[in-house]
C-alpha cells in the first residue's frame, strides 16, 4: 500500500513527508518453531504486509513508523494454519438439519466464521469442501478487503462415490440428491478435477472411504478403486493443485497413499505398514483428535444421526491410538482439525489434545506451523515470522511450551500487517 502510494504521489509531483515504515513490533520472546528457541526482546518491522526487518530492539529503527505496537511481555508466534476446516459448515446444524440450509446460506455462515476462525489465531487454513464453490467466493471476498478472514486454499466441492461420504445419502431416490462432486470412474473423475480447477479451487479434496456422518456408510470401507483415486491426483498433479484423501479405514488410507495423494486425513484406523508407506511417500497425516469428544458430548443436540454417534464410539479411541503410534514412529503430522464438526474459533483446543495423545508442546505447533506451511506448498511466504514471509503474527500471554492450553486464548492476531485482534 505504501509504495504504491509514495509512487502515486511521487508520479503527479507533490513531495510529501512520509514515515519510513509501516509498523514496529516490540516483542518479547519470539518463537523460532524449527527448534523451539525464543529470542527475546526484538523488534518486528513490518511494510506492505510483509516482515521487513527484525532484530534487537536496542537497535530498532528511528526513522518514524506509522503504527507501533508492544508485545514486549508477550510470546510471539507466526500465525496459524489449520489444515482441515470447513468454513461454510456449522457445528449445531447437522444430519437432516443440514438440508435447510441453502448454499447462499452456507456462505454467509462461513462469513462469521472465517472471523471465528481468524480470531482465534489461524491465519491461513484449507477449506476440505464446499458445496456450490462458497469456499471460493468466501476465500476471493476476503481477498478483496469485503470481510475478515484468514488466507484460505479451497477445494470447492469434495469429489466422492456415488453414495459415499462426499455424496449426500440422506433423502431416497425420488428426491434425486446427489452433492457436486460425485462422479463414478477415471475419466469422470478427471473431468470433477478439471470443473473444479475452472471455477478456481486451489487443491481437491477426495473421499477414499467411508465416514461418521454420512448416512449409511462404513467408516472401514475403501471408497474409489485404485484406478480412480490415482486419476484423481494424476489430474490434480498436472493441474498444479494438491490432494488430501479422507480417509478412516486402513485399505483406503493405504491405496490414497499408494495413488500419491499428499495428506490423508483423519487417518484413524492407519496401520503400521501405512505409517510406513506415508513416510516413505512424505505423505502428511492430519489427525482431528479433538472432534471425537465434541461429537460424543453435542453431537446429538446438532442433529448428528444416531448411526454417525455409534461409528464415533468406535473412530474416536482408535484414532488417538493410531496418533500416538504414528507421532512415535516419526510421521510427517499436520494440524488438522475439522472445524465445522466442532464450533469454528475453537481450533486452538486441539493442540492440548495433540500433547495428550503423544506430541511434545513443540511439536503439535510445528504442526500448525512449519509443517503445515510445507503441507500447502507455502514455506516461503507463511509458517515462520522470517523477514520476506507475511506479517501474519499472533501473541499469547504465556510460554505455550510451559502451558499449551494458551493456544486455546490467542491476545493478539495479526494478517498481513493488519491487526485483526489486540
Ligand atoms: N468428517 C469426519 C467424518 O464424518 C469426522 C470424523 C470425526 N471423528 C473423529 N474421531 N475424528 O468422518
Amino acid at each position: 500500500m505504501r509504495k504504491a502510494l509514495l509512487s502515486a504521489v511521487a508520479a503527479i509531483g507533490i513531495s510529501i513527508s512520509a514515515n519510513a515504515h509501516d509498523t514496529l513490533i516490540h516483542a518479547g520472546f519470539i518463537l523460532n518453531p524449527e527448534d523451539g528457541s525464543y529470542t527475546e526482546n526484538q523488534y518486528i518491522l513490518i511494510d506492505d504486509g510483509l516482515i521487513s526487518e527484525i532484530g534487537n530492539w536496542a537497535e530498532r529503527p528511528h526513522e518514524g513508523v506509522d503504527q507501533k505496537i508492544d508485545l514486549s511481555d508477550k510470546y510471539v508466534l507466526p500465525g496459524l494454519l489449520d489444515a482441515h476446516v470447513h468454513l461454510t459448515g456449522d457445528s449445531q446444524v447437522h444430519g437432516y438439519k443440514r438440508l435447510t440450509r441453502s448454499v447462499p446460506r452456507q456462505a454467509i455462515t462461513g462469513v462469521r466464521n472465517a472471523r471465528r476462525t481468524l480470531d482465534a489465531g489461524f491465519t491461513t487454513v484449507r477449506n476440505l469442501g464446499a458445496a456450490g464453490y462458497a469456499d471460493i467466493a468466501l476465500r476471493d471476498a476476503i481477498n478483496d478487503g469485503d470481510v475478515p478472514g484468514p488466507r484460505i486454499l479451497a477445494a470447492g466441492p469434495s469429489l466422492g462415490i456415488t453414495g459415499g461420504h462426499c455424496d449426500n445419502n440422506l433423502l431416497p431416490s425420488e428426491y434425486k440428491v446427489k452433492a457436486d462432486g460425485v462422479a463414478d470412474g477415471p475419466w469422470a473423475l478427471r473431468a470433477k478435477v478439471r470443473e473444479n480447477k475452472k471455477y478456481g479451487a486451489n487443491l481437491i479434496k477426495f473421499c477414499a472411504t467411508g465416514g461418521v456422518l454420512s448416512k449409511g456408510t462404513d467408516v472401514g470401507a475403501q471408497q474409489f478403486s485404485y484406478e480412480e483415486m490415482k486419476a484423481i491426483v494424476d489430474e490434480a498433479h498436472l493441474a498444479g493443485m494438491k490432494v488430501a484423501a479422507h480417509a478412516h479405514g486402513a485399505k483406503g488410507i493405504e491405496t490414497a497413499i499408494e495413488a500419491g495423494v499428499d495428506s490423508i486425513e483423519h487417518s484413524s484406523f492407519i496401520t503400521d505398514a501405512g505409517i510406513a508407506a506415508a513416510k516413505r511417500k512424505g505423505v502428511y497425516l492430519s489427525m482431528d483428535v479433538y472432534n471425537s469428544d465434541y461429537i460424543l458430548s453435542e453431537g446429538e443436540k446438532a442433529g448428528m444421526l444416531e448411526e454417525s454417534l455409534a461409528k464415533e464410539r468406535v473412530v474416536g479411541k482408535i484414532q488417538r491410538e493410531s496418533f500416538r503410534r504414528a507421532v512415535r514412529a516419526g510421521a510427517k503430522m499436520a494440524f488438522g482439525s475439522d472445524a465445522a464438526v466442532y464450533p469454528h474459533g475453537q481450533n486452538g483446543h486441539q493442540f492440548a489434545y495433540m500433547v495428550k495423545w503423544g506430541m511434545t508442546p513443540l511439536q503439535s505447533i510445528q504442526a500448525a506451523t512449519i509443517h503445515n506451511a510445507d503441507l500447502f506448498g507455502l514455506s516461503e511466504t507463511v509458517g515462520s515470522i522470517k523477514p520476506g514471509k507475511h506479517a501474519d503474527i499472533i501473541a499469547l500471554e504465556e510460554d505455550p511450551l510451559e502451558n499449551i492450553e494458551i493456544m486455546q486464548s490467542v491476545s493478539f492476531v495479526m494478517k498481513g500487517g493488519d491487526v485483526h485482534k489486540d
